[in-house]
């Protein structure tokens, strides 16, 4: 049985996160979305918020399932049993942050093994910075999220 993370920050969840988790949950036994409580981004959604939105939005695959986690990826890794993480890859931008934590997380924990799933195009230029973005401007993110998300967006920043 193999079991992969898919990790991130998820602030929020996007269509290109959930095409990752989709196709990652095709290849794996199991699939558990690990959603980062420390991050050195200073986040929209609380680590509640994102991990619930998360949830939701994976709710109809069946064999994914969302937690959220603090500290190193590693030791949650360790904790869960698992030596496989999945992460999306989008343009070459991405490639150089991955490339850095891929060497970090090999000199914790070797067992830990990343691989990469490419993102399609229609998802390569999606970030959820950019939806926060178009969100507060806003724009209609209802192409980029689910509803749950673009009303959960839209409540932020009708409060702000
Ligand atoms: O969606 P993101 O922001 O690209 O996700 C980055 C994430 C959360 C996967 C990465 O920051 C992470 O693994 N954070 C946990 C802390 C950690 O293990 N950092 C690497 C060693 S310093």
């Amino acid at each position: 049985m193999t079991t992969a993370l898919t990790p991130g920050t998820f602030d929020p969840i996007t269509c290109g996160h959930l095409d990752i988790i989709n196709r990652a949950s095709t290849l794996m036994d199991e699939v558990i979305v690990a959603v980062a409580e420390s991050t050195p981004k200073n986040t929209l959604f609380t680590i509640e918020e994102r991990t619930d939105l998360a949830r939701k939005a994976t709710a109809h695959l069946p064999n994914v399932r969302v937690e959220s986690f603090d500290g190193l990826l590693v030791n949650f890794a360790r904790k869960m049993g698992v030596s496989v993480v999945v992460k999306g890859l989008r343009a070459i931008t991405d490639f150089e942050y991955e490339f850095q934590m891929n060497a970090i997380n090999q000199q914790l924990d070797y067992r830990l093994e990343t691989t990469f799933i490419m993102s399609p195009p229609e998802y390569m230029y999606l970030s959820s910075s950019i939806v926060r973005e178009l969100a507060a401007l806003g724009g209609d993110v209802s192409k980029f999220v689910t509803p749950e998300v673009a009303e959960a967006l839209a409540r932020k920043y009708t409060q702000a």
